[in-house]
């Protein structure tokens, strides 16, 4: 129980609510969510499940897990460079994280202060803008969600946070299906419109772009690649069921992001507001919601504050490899590391929230640092180290003693080694060809 807490805890965050919405309306719609749901279910399960038969085997963190189980199957030990690009990843990507762990703690206050109050979409957009264009707001937030995640990790108590996560998940998965019903209601036929939007296939609109970007939100919606599910894997027991465990994560984690879609382009579609907004998407569309349903204060708040808490069990999970890693080959204590790393972490967010005012214009390949450090973890390092990770498992370990570990027959064991040691691998290959040739 408490192992599928930390697990659903880091799986369900940011990337569900806030990040799904946002690129299925920048990469065309159901072309990404079709994409997304396949990459999620042949690809994400299976290596989810590695992930955590390599973590459980290992018992330490990923990269020293990595390296003690290539040289226990008589393979090099380099293998433990897919567990060290994963620790970087997760640093990475946590610099960006914080910044919209910020906005969403923010968000709690504005909606408490009735702020939204009768407001359209433009009042919204407006009122976003503001947010963005205002510096030190944008600090004060990050650093304050940096914070929290680094006092809960230095203290060892995320158990603590993710016991009451027991409440919030199920409040946010609630609250969730009322916001859904509620847009339903109100946005009359501008529902059908958003529904068609997100699951009638237009083909025409499958680029190689949107390919790529839906594997690797699948990766980062999973917390895959980075090493993480494979610490958690240390603390599963022999008898767990590896693969309908996996199977009830991953079937949530695309329910929270589905029922996030489905309460969002609603509102997109009835507001007359642009799909393909980009990463403020649900601060524009969700607070006209609020501000015009009775009791949207209240429930303003509450869906804030639960988002905030979603965000915290991924934020720790997020920095506590570069913790671990900082304590074991440094001589720093678990305080000192989590403050440094923390720090460094921190100051990176300082220029993502930059580039989203002041320093707008600077970019490279045409991205600013906010799109490039998303571009760089999300489309490259994640299904790198996943790709690294499924090839390891596949061809580098014994398959007779994962059939036993899986518990499955000689006949779908034959269907699982023809996934992980072909399917995934070409599939990935190509994703990644196809999407950097667009
Ligand atoms: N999976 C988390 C989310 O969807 C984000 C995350 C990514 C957490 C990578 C840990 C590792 O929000």
């Amino acid at each position: 129980m408490g192992f599928m807490l930390a697990a659903a805890g880091s799986a369900v965050g940011l990337g569900n609510i806030w990040k799904f919405p946002y690129m299925a309306g920048q990469m065309g719609g159901s072309v990404f969510v079709l994409t997304y749901l396949v990459c999620m279910f042949v690809i994400g399960l299976p290596i989810l499940v590695t992930e955590w038969l390599i973590g459980r085997r290992g018992q330490k963190n990923p990269i020293h897990t990595m390296e003690d189980v290539a040289k226990a199957e008589g393979r090099s030990a380099n293998w433990r460079w897919v567990g060290i690009i994963g620790v970087l990843g997760s640093f990475l990507i946590l610099s960006f994280y914080s910044v919209i762990g910020g906005w969403a703690t923010d968000y709690i206050f504005l909606a408490g202060k009735g702020t939204f109050l009768g407001m359209n979409g433009e009042g919204t957009n407006r009122i976003f803008s503001e947010f963005l264009g205002s510096v030190n707001h944008l600090l004060i937030w990050h650093t304050v969600f940096m914070f929290a995640t680094a006092v809960i990790v230095a203290m060892g108590v995320s158990g603590g946070l993710e016991r009451s996560c027991k409440i919030m998940m199920p409040g946010l998965g609630l609250l969730l299906i009322g916001l859904v019903v509620y847009a339903a209601v109100v946005s009359g036929p501008a529902f059908g419109q958003a529904f068609s939007f997100l699951f009638t296939p237009n083909w025409s609109a499958l680029t190689g772009e949107a390919v790529l970007a839906a594997l690797g939100h699948a990766f980062f919606s999973l917390s895959l690649g980075m090493g993480i599910m494979m610490a958690y894997g240390s603390y599963l027991g022999k008898d767990v069921n590896l693969i309908s465990t996996a199977r009830t994560v991953v079937i949530l984690d695309v329910i929270v992001a589905i029922l996030s879609g489905l309460a969002i382009f609603p509102l997109v579609f009835a507001n007359g507001l642009q799909p393909g907004k980009g990463a403020g998407l649900i601060f524009v569309t969700l607070p006209i919601a609020f501000g015009n349903m009775t009791g949207g204060t209240i429930l303003g708040v509450l869906f804030f504050i639960f988002l905030t808490f979603a965000a915290l069990t991924s934020s720790i999970s997020l920095l506590e490899p570069t913790v671990e890693l900082l304590e074991e080959k440094t001589p720093l204590g678990r305080k000192s590391a989590t403050l440094l790393s923390s720090v460094v972490i921190w100051a990176l967010g300082v220029a993502c929230v930059l580039s989203f005012n002041e320093w707008q214009n600077v970019t490279l390949f045409g991205k600013n640092i906010f799109d490039l450090l998303d571009y760089f973890t999300s489309k490259l390092m994640l299904p790198l180290t996943g790709l690294g990770t499924i090839i390891f498992a596949g061809w580098m370990m014994n398959q007779e003693t994962i059939r036993r570990e899986l518990n499955l027959s000689p006949a779908l064991f034959a269907g699982w080694k023809f996934l992980c040691r072909i399917v995934i691998p070409i599939a990935v290959i190509f994703i990644l060809i196809y999407g950097f040739m667009d």
